[in-house]
């Protein structure tokens, strides 16, 4: 009966460590969101873990040139409204469409076409939700969504 218990004692100890290594292995959080040549996200909402590093791919999978069907990945910071932000951008157009010295902007990618894809890598900020939008003249309304950090 005793040497049962020291079993289990013992495999727990292990799975301790397996779960250790896995998560320190598996520290980035890699997410690939696409866009098409009909204004939209396939995703509606992005969840991270606090304090893990996220590495976004935004993949373009229509045809449309970047002049017409351009797509980025804007997260906002909290409170920034979000209609407000876009019109601004919407005017912005030789810095990518995100406004000049903007302090609304958590990151953002590069703007793409069809056929391209951007990649980048950053730390989510507090848990809490944000918003996310493309910011190319009037996308937004369709291009939105919640990044959600637990
Ligand atoms: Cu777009």
């Amino acid at each position: 009966m005793k040497t049962m218990r020291f079993k289990y004692v013992i495999l727990f100890f292990v799975s301790l460590f397996l779960f250790t290594d896995c998560s320190v292995k598996n520290d980035v959080t890699k997410i690939v969101i696409t866009s098409d040549d009909y204004m939209k996200f396939n995703t509606r909402e992005i969840i991270v873990q606090s304090g893990k590093i996220v590495k976004l791919t935004l993949k373009h999978i229509g045809q449309l040139d970047v002049q017409v069907m351009g797509h980025n990945f804007v997260l906002l910071k909290k409170k920034v409204n979000l209609i407000e932000f876009a019109n601004k951008a919407a005017t912005a157009r030789d810095n990518q469409y995100i406004p000049v010295g903007s302090d609304e902007v958590i990151v953002y990618t590069d703007m793409i076409g069809g056929g391209q894809e951007t990649t980048i890598e950053f730390l989510p900020p507090e848990p809490g939700v944000y918003d996310f939008v493309c910011s190319f003249p009037g996308h937004y309304a369709m291009m939105k969504g919640k990044f959600i950090v637990e």
